[in-house]
């Protein structure tokens, strides 16, 4: 009985003597590769984990020895990513990023009025660091503004030592009897670049002619140039129509062209109107008659209704039609009530 046990634990010793227990292909641990990796190992074979780069062993073990009963003790070894160094924040700028862990990349962009001074992306490497580095937002400078011909630089304050920052303006002049196209002034674009620069073109304005009834003074110059001026008069009882005072514009014309005006003679003898919202007596108001271009309103009456209503007439160039409704009575006639004073009518004649 005894020697049959002792048969069994014989060929036992044999077995595994000749044939083995062999422990087979190990568990596979992310991110980590087994040394040597085989199909199986002999019992005494030992084994090494090593994570992969960008990953250190967190737990566990990393060498193990195949035991002779063939089986791989549990691990619990793992690996985990490396960390880069906190980049979450850029001054002037934004961060994207989902997590600073290997092998991850974070992107970057700058405020307006800020350009990235590095690469717009790092990548957080196998040694857990930023690669390329961490930029930085740098602002935006312009060089000083190329000065237009015949102009010049009236307000310019470079901030940014010989430069402006963006959003800084310069404001360009002219030269005298230049006129300017564009805008005077010009802004630090966010490209680092000036906005579109105006132009100075040198104007000339023909003579101005002499009006019918009066004259016209202007510079005894060779050319007239961008803002002279020409200064105009009527003779006797004309009137001027148009300003006294014209000037050169930067199209190369004058801002008006004045005439004379006849003056009109007044016809009626005794008329009581309304002239600028009051009622005056239009033979005194107007006794040297009525400029050119006055207005005035006549008092009209409407029989049936007995009412009475108002029709404008206006001098033009010497001429002055008075209304067709307004009669015009004798002073003799003091009986009759004159339209001025009749009630006005609700609507209309
Ligand atoms: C950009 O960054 C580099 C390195 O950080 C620095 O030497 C250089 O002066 C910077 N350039 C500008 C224009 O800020
Ligand atoms: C500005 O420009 C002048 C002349 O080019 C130079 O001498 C000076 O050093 C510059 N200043 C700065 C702050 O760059
Ligand atoms: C000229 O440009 C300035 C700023 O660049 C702007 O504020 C202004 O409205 C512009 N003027 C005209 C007349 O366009
Ligand atoms: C400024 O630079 C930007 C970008 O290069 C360009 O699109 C723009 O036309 C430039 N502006 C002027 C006024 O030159
Ligand atoms: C002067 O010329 C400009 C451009 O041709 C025109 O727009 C303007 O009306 C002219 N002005 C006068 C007073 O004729």
């Amino acid at each position: 009985m005894i020697s049959a046990v002792r048969v069994l634990f014989l060929s036992f010793l044999c077995y595994v003597a000749t044939e083995g227990w062999t422990c087979s292909k190990p568990d596979a641990i992310p991110f980590a590769t087994v040394v040597p990796l085989k199909a199986s190992y002999e019992p005494g074979e030992v084994i090494t984990y090593n994570c992969l780069p960008g990953y250190y062993t967190k737990g566990g073990f990393r060498r193990f020895t195949c035991p002779l009963t063939g089986s791989w003790p549990m691990n619990s070894m793992k690996c985990v990513p490396k960390v880069c160094p906190f980049a979450g924040i850029l001054q002037n700028g934004i961060v994207r990023y989902t997590t600073f862990e290997y092998p991850n990349t974070i992107s970057f962009t700058c405020n307006t009025g800020f350009y990235l001074n590095g690469s717009s992306t790092a990548k957080c490497n196998e040694e857990g660091r930023w690669n390329p580095g961490i930029p930085v937002c740098a602002p935006v400078t312009c060089a000083s503004p190329p000065v237009p011909k015949f102009a010049t630089l009236s307000v310019y304050k470079p901030l940014a030592g010989n430069n402006s920052f963006y959003r800084d303006t310069a404001v360009f002049q002219c030269l005298p009897q230049y006129a300017m196209f564009g805008n005077d002034t010009v802004t630090c674009t966010e490209h680092g670049n000036w906005t579109q620069l105006p132009e100075c073109k040198e104007v000339k304005c023909p003579f101005p002619s002499r009006p019918d009834n009066g004259f016209v003074n202007y510079p005894a110059k060779q050319a007239l140039n961008y803002k002279d001026k020409a200064t105009y008069g009527c003779h006797d009882t004309y009137v001027l129509d148009g300003p006294e005072v014209v000037e050169c514009s930067k199209f190369g014309n004058w801002s008006a062209q004045p005439t004379c005006k006849a003056t009109c003679k007044i016809s009626v003898k005794k008329a009581t109107v309304l002239y600028m919202g009051e009622k005056v007596k239009l033979q005194d108001k107007f006794k040297n008659g009525m400029p050119h271009g006055e207005k005035v309103s006549f008092f009209c009456k409407n029989k049936e209704k007995k009412c009475s209503y108002t029709e404008e007439a206006q001098c033009v160039d010497g001429t002055f039609e008075v209304p067709k409704c307004f009669k015009e009575h004798s002073s003799l006639a003091f009986w009759k009530t004159d339209a001025s004073d009749v009630k006005p009518c609700e609507t209309g004649p």
